[in-house]
């Protein structure tokens, strides 16, 4: 049985031919599954970095997989050749990382997607969809948080994530490819690494709560976050890859429009997993943004995006498929 929001999107991807780089890692193999479900026909680009071929395993004979790096100009260009969507994923996603390595995040993200918009663009590509990251907006007390407020991305990866959307602005308007930009908030579902960095607190509390322990919060605890289940964002790009507007570059966020705090998401998951495990709490950690919250009336209007799961409802579904 596939889900109704699925279904809305079937027509517009039954045999369509659509590349997914970064499709094996945590978003990508959630969207290459569903693409999958819906009849396209995939190419994933991912050099398993952090991605994983396992978690392509259940596909069908239509999606293929280029073990190489978009980096790679003779594998990006091959990955794109046939493809009528690009959507584009792969980065490398640690904020702390990319403190350590900053030009490592800059050559992935940056010139990585400038290579991506070059394939697309060389192969007739009708659509580029690019992950785009709310750490863009950096820290700012105003909330909700809404595409017009002037960016102020605070780590090499906020700001390489961020050049991407420029890129993606700049090719749309120099040479006519169409693009669009996600800002996804704090994705959470199944296959997510507890090792990542974003919404890793969830994984992070699954792991100590199954294991018995008391899972860290950093600071008091009521810092909030729009927390959103990994369908949204899947959902999201295809609303994106087919829309039949002439988008040229937009950016949109890509949420709930709904914040809670860290130990909310405690609860609920004690909650969920019939535990009752208290956290111990840790020194706040430097650059950890306070509160966050999308708006998500801009996704709205442009393509058409509403939460199709919402923040109780996608924990629930997360904790009970592990
Ligand atoms: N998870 C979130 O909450 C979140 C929030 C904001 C933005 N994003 C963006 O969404 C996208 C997917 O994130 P994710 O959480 O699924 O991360 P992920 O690390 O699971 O997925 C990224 C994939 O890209 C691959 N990759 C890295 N460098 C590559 C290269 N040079 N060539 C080919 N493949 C390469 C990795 O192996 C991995 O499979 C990223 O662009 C990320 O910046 C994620």
């Amino acid at each position: 049985m596939t889900a109704s929001w699925l279904d809305q999107h079937r027509a517009s991807y039954l045999s369509v031919p659509v590349c997914v780089t970064g499709g094996a890692g945590f978003i990508g193999s959630h969207l290459v599954a569903a693409l999958d479900q819906l009849g396209a026909r995939v190419t994933v680009i991912d050099d398993l970095s952090n991605g994983r071929a396992e978690n392509l395993v259940q596909r069908s004979d239509r999606v293929r997989l280029i073990e190489g790096s978009i980096l790679d100009t003779a594998a990006i260009s091959e990955a794109t050749s046939e493809a009528r969507i690009v959507f584009h994923l792969a980065a490398l996603g640690s904020v702390p990382a990319s403190l350590v390595t900053p030009e490592r995040f800059q050559l992935t993200n940056a010139t990585g997607t400038m290579l991506v918009l070059n394939a697309a663009r060389s192969a007739g590509v009708g659509r580029v969809v690019y992950s785009a990251s709310s750490s863009a907006y950096g820290d700012t007390p105003t909330l909700p948080k809404v595409e017009t407020m002037i960016p102020d991305p605070r780590s090499p990866y906020a700001v390489t994530k961020l050049a991407g959307e420029h890129l993606c602005r700049a090719w749309a308007i120099c040479y006519g490819l169409s693009t669009v930009s996600l800002r996804y908030f704090n994705i959470f579902g199944p296959r997510q690494r507890p090792d990542s960095q974003y919404a890793a607190v969830i994984p992070k509390f699954a792991t100590a709560l199954a294991q018995g322990t008391a899972p860290t919060i950093f600071g008091d605890g009521l810092q909030t976050r729009d927390f959103t289940h990994v369908d949204n964002a899947v959902h999201a790009n295809l609303l994106a890859g087919s829309c039949k507007r002439s988008l040229q570059g937009e950016m949109v966020n890509i949420g709930c429009a709904e914040q809670f705090t860290l130990l909310e998401l405690l609860d609920h998951m004690n909650a969920i997993l019939a535990t009752k495990i208290s956290p111990t709490f840790a020194p706040a950690r430097t650059g950890d943004v306070r509160d966050s919250r999308a708006a998500v009336d801009a996704a709205k209007a442009l393509i058409g995006f509403e939460p199709v799961i919402h923040f109780v409802e996608g924990l629930r579904a997360t904790l009970t498929s592990r």
